[in-house]
């Protein structure tokens, strides 16, 4: 669909594609990516539109790598279950596919097949002050309320810095919400060329201009979450729900006492779902506006129910073909992990040689 995309970054640079004043080398330059989805839970609604679909929707103009980050999975242990861990990770690389990524082009693999994401994280670690950690606000929210923390899920967006420095990384395409850790890669890659030379490179976030924030259907005023739809089961629509599942949260959706559908003053329930069906659609707000005008809540949700089916539909048909065959599955893995590290090690050796350790 190809949706426009915002680059975020402390620079405010430009964009890293297309300038017609681009020499033929440079216009050949396809950006390095990186991004990574967590084995926990299940991929929903939020997780297709905030970052997987970006990575479909640009796969070809650019140098792809993504993971499925397992390590950053066991910061909770109180959450660790080892088998479905394991089985999780392989559920979310297939889902990458079923989404659309061609396991041809893109590298895919699982974060713990390549050791040295857990290595630079050691590096990196040690100049990275506490205070900067302290101030994450997915840390403060993941920390709050628990009896014990651990230092895991303090250290969590160090290990995602390594992740994304380790390739070189030019752009990472998240959701709004992991903007601050894209920022805090900076800070630290900064801090580490400043102390020691010229090792990283500076990555930006590129976040969607629309589904960059899917609020919850049982309540729009939380986003989306996986934790939250562990325990409310209106909250989330996943990716592998069944239909029946799906239309009872999605006609569920909680809206506001109106009759109509207003854009002048839509409430958090109907603006989540028009920005959900503008996002499926790809439809510019004026189109959406005349669809709609003067229709009730109930026919907006069937609307976007449809919509939603016909985006879940073939990723679930792909799944399956992915999903039953999990030696190919675990084929394209190895391979992408042989890719991954191929690519990972020089940097390693490199950030290493430049503080004085490794042979
Ligand atoms: P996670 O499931 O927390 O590993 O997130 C995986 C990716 O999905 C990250 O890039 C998130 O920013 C993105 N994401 C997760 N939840 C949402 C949401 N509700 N809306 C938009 N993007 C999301
Ligand atoms: N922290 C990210 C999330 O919760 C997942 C992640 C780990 C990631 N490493 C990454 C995302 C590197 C982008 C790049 O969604």
């Amino acid at each position: 669909m190809g949706e426009p995309q915002t680059p975020v970054g402390p620079s405010g640079q430009a964009p890293v594609l297309s300038s017609s004043l681009m020499s033929d080398e440079a216009a050949a330059h396809k950006p390095r990516v990186f991004s990574g989805v967590q084995p926990t839970g299940n991929l929903h609604l939020g997780t297709y539109l905030g970052a997987l679909r970006q990575w479909v929707d640009h796969q070809d103009e650019r140098d792809n790598v993504f993971c499925v980050v397992d390590l950053h999975a066991l910061t909770v242990p109180e959450e660790i279950d080892p088998a479905d861990l394991t089985a999780k990770s392989r559920e979310v690389a297939a889902l990458y596919f079923a989404a659309g990524l061609n396991p041809e082009t893109n590298i895919v693999f699982i974060q713990s097949h390549v050791r040295a994401h857990a290595e630079l994280t050691w590096l990196l670690n040690c100049l990275t002050p506490l205070g900067w950690l302290y101030r994450m606000t997915q840390f403060k929210s993941k920390s709050d309320g628990r009896e014990s923390v651990s230092t895991g899920l303090l250290d969590y967006p160090v290990l995602q810095a390594a992740d994304i420095l380790l390739y070189d990384t030019e752009l990472v395409p998240v959701g709004e919400d992991q903007v601050q850790h894209i920022e805090l890669t900076r800070d630290i890659a900064t801090r580490y060329n400043q102390l020691f030379g010229d090792v990283f490179k500076l990555p930006k976030a590129t976040v969607p201009k629309m589904g960059a924030r899917v609020m919850g259907f049982d309540d729009p005023e939380v986003k989306m979450s996986k934790s939250i739809a562990r325990e409310r089961d209106r909250h989330a629509v996943h990716l592998l729900d069944p239909e029946s599942r799906i239309k009872k949260t999605v006609m569920g959706a909680v809206t506001d006492s109106g009759q109509e559908v207003r854009f002048d003053h839509a409430s958090p329930g109907v603006r989540n779902l028009l920005g959900i069906y503008q996002s499926l659609t790809g439809r510019p707000m004026e189109a959406i506006e005349t669809e709609f005008e003067g229709q009730g809540y109930g026919t907006l949700k069937k609307t976007v129910l449809e919509a939603i089916m016909e985006t879940v539909r073939p990723i679930q048909e792909r799944y399956r073909t992915y999903a039953d065959d999990p030696a190919q599955l675990d084929a394209v893995l190895a391979r992408g992990a042989e890719r991954a590290e191929a690519i990972a090690e020089p940097v390693l050796a490199r950030a290493k040689a430049a503080v004085g350790v490794g042979r």
